[in-house]
């Protein structure tokens, strides 16, 4: 009998979604007290997509999903795997996972599940998926970050709700026998909850995200150069071995601290942050599509995937690129 092979996953094919609705910070300061010039300056956003009326995660997650599969070239048939990273479902239950298994005809009776760490959630469900099909429990999985953070933002709280947008994410995760997700590393603290979290009001005002700001900037900064660098210690590599940092987008302040930390100039770093503010789970995906599809990532590069988010969550993935 042939021994099996060791396997490894690859990312096959990548895709994402954003709401067609455009809302500028010059729009936000019209109803709130705040102007283009402090949010572009303290956070490097200048726009966010937000969903309409009736629009949800799910709908996000499914578009880009199908171009995901489209880039892929699989059949949807067989995806044996579906995880979605979400902090915003469409219900409580069913999950976004089996709303998109539904959604995508897949009929075959895999497994579907929601995975929740905020706006590390793509990284989770990346490592989730990579360990299934290690495992040999999955040979092709379909992994998508999706969030509609604009349901749960309070949009007369200044302090974060300039932050936010919607969004979708998605890769084809395929068994290889040579390694494309090279090594995932996750951290939780939980903590933290005061300076980050959302849940029902205390008035009963519906849920929405409390977050104090600047320090939640500063451990945001020193976990992520921690993670860079046991994700370089752990996998032996050194800083000029990373040819893309495809980073979480939450502020450009915080991106550009790790891009220094790697020594790396901000044209190897993918940045979305302007036109998609921080859609959550969907960040890292979204940013990772975007390198892909204009042609920055190419075969053979070497890509560190890092997040951060409330829990606090954080973790990365060294990706080598294979398609
Ligand atoms: O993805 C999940 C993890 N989340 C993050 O990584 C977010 C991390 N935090 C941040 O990105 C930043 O802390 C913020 C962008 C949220 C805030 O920036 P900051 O530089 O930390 O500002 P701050 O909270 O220290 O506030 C500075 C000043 C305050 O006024 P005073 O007290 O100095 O008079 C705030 O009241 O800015 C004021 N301020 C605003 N002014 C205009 C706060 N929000 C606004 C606003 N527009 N939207």
């Amino acid at each position: 009998m042939q021994p099996e092979l060791t396997l490894f996953s690859t990312i096959a094919g990548t895709g994402s979604a954003l709401p067609e609705r455009i809302v500028t910070n010059h729009e936000l300061a019209e109803r709130i007290d705040t102007s283009h010039e402090w949010i572009v300056e303290r956070t490097g956003i200048h726009q966010r997509h937000l969903v309409s009326e009736g629009q949800n995660t799910s709908d996000l997650a499914c578009a880009a999903a199908l171009q995901a599969i489209a880039a892929s070239g699989i059949d949807a048939v067989e995806i044996d795997l579906v995880v979605v990273a979400t902090t915003t479902p469409d219900l409580v239950f069913p999950s976004v996972a089996c709303l998109v298994q539904q959604k995508l005809g897949i009929v075959n009776r895999c497994p579907a599940f929601d995975l929740q760490a905020v706006c590390s959630g793509f990284i989770y469900a990346l490592s989730t998926a990579d360990n299934f099909i290690r495992a040999g429990q999955a040979r092709c999985a379909l992994v998508i970050g999706a969030d509609v953070m604009s349901r749960i933002t309070d949009w007369n709280d200044r302090s974060n709700c300039i932050l936010w947008g919607d969004g979708a994410g998605a890769v084809v995760l395929r068994a290889s026998d040579t390694p494309g997700v090279l090594a995932t590393h996750l951290h939780a603290d939980g903590r933290y909850r005061d300076l980050l979290h959302a849940g029902s009001a205390p008035d009963g005002g519906g849920c929405a995200v409390r977050m104090q700001g600047n320090a939640v900037f500063r451990f945001a900064v020193r976990t992520l150069d921690e993670i860079v660098d046991e994700t370089l210690e752990k996998n032996g590599l050194q800083k000029d071995d990373i040819t893309w940092l495809v980073p979480h987008q939450a502020n450009i302040r915080i991106i550009e601290a790790t891009a220094k930390k790697l020594g790396m100039s901000m044209d190897k770093v993918v940045v979305t942050v302007d036109r998609h503010a921080n859609t959550s789970a969907a960040s890292v995906p979204l940013a990772l599509d975007t390198a892909v599809r204009d042609g920055r990532i190419k075969k053979g590069d070497t890509l560190l995937l890092e997040a951060f988010g409330g829990g606090f969550t954080w973790g990365s993935a060294l990706i080598k690129w294979m398609v």
